[in-house]
């Protein structure tokens, strides 16, 4: 794989820093930064290098979507509850035209009525939920997939 092509950026939208304090039956017990190393080591074995984000202001979060041109090839978002109502962050995904994979810790179809839609589904390759931190490695593996 051309190592110009092998750069995830990895975008954690609201509350995913409350990782560990939020409720472990849903979504594990390991902190967002203890995540994100697993992710990136995950990453590192697929031959892939990753960048992370995170922030709890969607402003900030469509910033850096448009920072991201010329940055990443690919990215792999969960943006939290923002996935089911945050528009502006649909329209600056779809700005940034890179492969994206939407990952969800909790099968958010088996919860709530209203975490069933997701504004950004349709702009991304796959929507993998319910695995935990093993969805990450599928969506890195179909990133990767995409890249080569
Ligand atoms: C989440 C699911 C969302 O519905 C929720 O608002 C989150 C986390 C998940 O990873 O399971 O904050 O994206």
């Amino acid at each position: 794989m051309s190592t110009a092509h092998n750069r995830i950026q990895v975008m954690h939208g609201v509350n995913l820093d409350m990782l560990g304090r939020r409720d472990p039956d849903i979504y594990g017990t390991l902190s967002l930064t203890e995540l994100e190393r697993e992710v990136s080591e995950m990453a590192a074995e697929l031959g892939l290098q990753t960048r992370f984000f995170q922030s709890n202001f969607e402003g900030e979060f469509v910033e850096e979507l448009h920072r991201l041109d010329g940055l990443a090839d690919a990215i792999l978002l969960n943006p939290g509850a923002w996935t089911h109502y945050a528009w502006a962050i649909r329209d600056a995904l779809e700005i940034t035209a890179l492969p994206s994979v939407e990952v969800h810790l909790s099968d958010v179809d088996a919860r709530e009525d209203w975490r069933k839609l997701s504004v950004i589904g349709d702009l991304c390759l796959a929507r993998i939920k319910g695995k935990g931190v093993d969805g990450y490695r599928e969506a890195l593996e179909r990133l990767r997939e995409e890249l080569q």
